[in-house]
C-alpha cells in the first residue's frame, strides 16, 4: 500500500527579493511497512523535505499524496488534523511537556484526538509499556534519563497508531550506547509493521534503515536499498538505564 507519493514538487523560499530553491523537482514514493532513511549535507533541503513529508508545509509545486489523500494545498487546520491523527514525530530534543508525567505526555495526542480519558489512560499506559517504561508512567522528564524521554517520545508517537513515523536526528542528544538502545527500539517497531522515516546525517545510523535516500542540493542524489543492513540486537530494558 502507497502511503507517501510525490510528484515533482519543490518548495522555494521568497527571502526578500531573493528565491531560495530548497527542492527542486523532487518525486518519491514510500509504501506501508518500509522503513527509510532521508541523509544530505547541511543546507541540501532535508528539513525543508522533512516539513512537507510531515504536513508542516505544503510545497511550492507538484503533488503530495499522503495515505491517497491530496494534501498539496491544504490550509494548516487541515494539515494539523491529518498531522494529529496520522504521523507520529520523534524529535532530536524530544519535545516532551517539562511540568507533565510520562502518562500525560503519551496521552496528549489522544485529548486532542477526543478521545475519552478512561480509553486514553488505557492507551498511554499500553504504549509506554511498549516501550519498556511501566515503571516510570508518573515520572517528569527532568526525572527520567535522556534515553527515557526519548522512549516517552516514542511512546507519543506510537499512541495514535499512525501511519508513519517521522524521526529527525532521533540519538542526535544521546550518548552512543543509549542511542542505539534507541535504534533498537526503531527496528523492534519497524518488525511490527510500521513505516519509519528517519532524517540523520549519520551514515552508521542511516545504516540501520533498509533504504537511504541521499539528498544534495535539493534534488535526490541516490535512492537505494541497504544491502546489509545493521539490525541492533534486542536490548530488554534494564530498569537502571
Ligand atoms: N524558512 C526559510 N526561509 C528561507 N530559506 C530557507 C528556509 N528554510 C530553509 N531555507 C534554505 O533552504 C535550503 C535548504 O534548507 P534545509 O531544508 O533546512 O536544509 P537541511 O535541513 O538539509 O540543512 C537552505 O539553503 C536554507 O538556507
Ligand atoms: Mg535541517
Amino acid at each position: 500500500m502507497n502511503i507517501i507519493n510525490i510528484e515533482h514538487i519543490a518548495k522555494i523560499y521568497q527571502v526578500g527579493s531573493e528565491e531560495v530553491h530548497a527542492l527542486r523537482d523532487v518525486s518519491l514514493n514510500i509504501e506501508k511497512g518500509e522503513y527509510v532513511a532521508i541523509m544530505g549535507p547541511s543546507g541540501s533541503g532535508k528539513s525543508t523535505l522533512m516539513n512537507i513529508l510531515g504536513c508542516l508545509d505544503t510545497p511550492t509545486k507538484g503533488l503530495y499524496n499522503f495515505t491517497g489523500v491530496n494534501v498539496s494545498q491544504m490550509n494548516d487546520n487541515e494539515l494539523a488534523n491529518i498531522r494529529n491523527k496520522e504521523i507520529g514525530f520523534v524529535f532530536q530534543t524530544f519535545n516532551l511537556l517539562p511540568r507533565s508525567d510520562a502518562l500525560h505526555n503519551v496521552e496528549l495526542p489522544l485529548i486532542y484526538a477526543g478521545i475519552s480519558s478512561h480509553e486514553r489512560k488505557d492507551k498511554a499506559r499500553l504504549a509506554l509499556d511498549h516501550v519498556g517504561l511501566n515503571d516510570r508512567m508518573h515520572h517528569k522528564p527532568n526525572e527520567l534519563s535522556g534515553g527515557q524521554r526519548q522512549r516517552v517520545a516514542i511512546a507519543r508517537a506510537l499512541v495514535t497508531q499512525p501511519a508513519i513515523i517521522l524521526a529527525d536526528e532521533p540519538t542526535g542528544n544521546l550518548d552512543t550506547k543509549t542511542g542505539e538502545d534507541i535504534m533498537a527500539l526503531f527496528n523492534e517497531i519497524y518488525e511490527q509493521g510500521n513505516t519509519i522515516i528517519l532524517v540523520t546525517h549519520e551514515e552508521y545510523i542511516a545504516e540501520h534503515a533498509e533504504r537511504i535516500i541521499r539528498i544534495r542540493d535539493g534534488m535526490i542524489e541516490k535512492d537505494e536499498h541497504v544491502k546489509d543492513r545493521y539490525i541492533p540486537k534486542k536490548n530488554g530494558f534494564s530498569k537502571a538505564d
